[in-house]
């Protein structure tokens, strides 16, 4: 599969699910910018069928390459981020992956027995990353379980494999050339921003500023009747040349940490 229909199939499905991220990429259409994406990021746990590893084959398969690794200690996460740097222009991919040894043997129980209804085989498959949650409808009451202990096992129990989110190059916009504007548009438009440590992570020192909104709340059909939890959100992120002229093209763990909160449960 080519690199651009990977990535046109992962923006339709989760810009179809998020409307707040299809508006504020149109928004910025019609503001004469064109969106170019910094990074888009996936989740899921470090069983070896499903494992950052299996994520990435597709993408390896289109030349790209890990170029960093990353521990969040707190949430219990690893990850690793791909640049493709044959393909000019290609946006990051990010990576992470749930330590589920590190969990309670109840959490661990509840998600190995969830990825054991599906078959080895469509682990394998290539298409792994398209494919949502294949596990069939969900229980409330188990994802009200897991978000005791892990948000990011929660969403993952729900959604599955599908882009958390994608990330708008603000390196890419004129007219909003600082995560400061982009922040100030959004809100102008009535969209709400992830505010843990702060609208805007990092600092121009640090080489990497980003915000980001606050995950859509969608209605999900689980097992135990309709509820309305959050999806996925949309990111911001601008990149500053360090000492060597080059823009910075790493992450940093402790702005990445907040940014994970954006699919915190909240009522609209
Ligand atoms: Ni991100």
């Amino acid at each position: 599969m080519e690199q651009k229909d990977i990535l046109n199939r992962l923006w339709i499905d989760y810009s179809s699910q998020n409307p707040s991220a299809k508006k504020i990429h149109s928004l910025f259409g019609s503001e004469g910018e064109t969106v170019e994406n910094d990074h888009i990021a996936f989740r899921t746990f470090n069983d070896s069928r499903i494992n950052i590893g299996v994520l990435s084959k597709l993408f390896l398969q289109c030349g790209y390459e890990p170029c960093g690794t990353y521990f969040f200690e707190e949430k219990k996460l690893n990850a690793v981020h791909y640049e493709n740097k044959k393909t000019p222009n290609s946006p990051r991919v990010f990576i992470s992956e749930l330590i589920l040894e590190n969990f309670s043997p109840s959490l661990q129980k509840t998600l190995r027995d969830t990825l054991n209804k599906v078959s080895e085989k469509e682990y394998n498959q290539n298409e792994l990353i398209f494919s949502g949650n294949i596990w069939g409808k969900p229980i409330f009451e188990t994802y009200q379980k897991l978000r005791e202990e892990s948000e990011y096992a929660a969403w993952v129990y729900v959604f599955g494999f599908r882009a958390n989110h994608f990330t708008v190059s603000v390196n890419s916009l004129k007219k909003y050339d600082t995560v400061e504007k982009v922040n100030s548009f959004l809100k102008k438009n009535g969209f709400v921003l992830n505010s843990s440590g702060g609208e805007v992570k990092g600092t121009p020192q640090e080489l990497l500023e980003q915000s980001s909104t606050l995950a859509d709340i969608v209605e999900i059909e689980f097992m135990d009747g309709k509820h309305k939890i959050p999806a996925c959100y949309y990111e911001f992120a601008k990149r500053y040349p360090g000492p060597d002229g080059q823009l910075y093209s790493a992450f940093i763990a402790k702005s990445a940490d907040k940014i994970f909160e954006s699919t915190n449960f909240y009522k609209k």
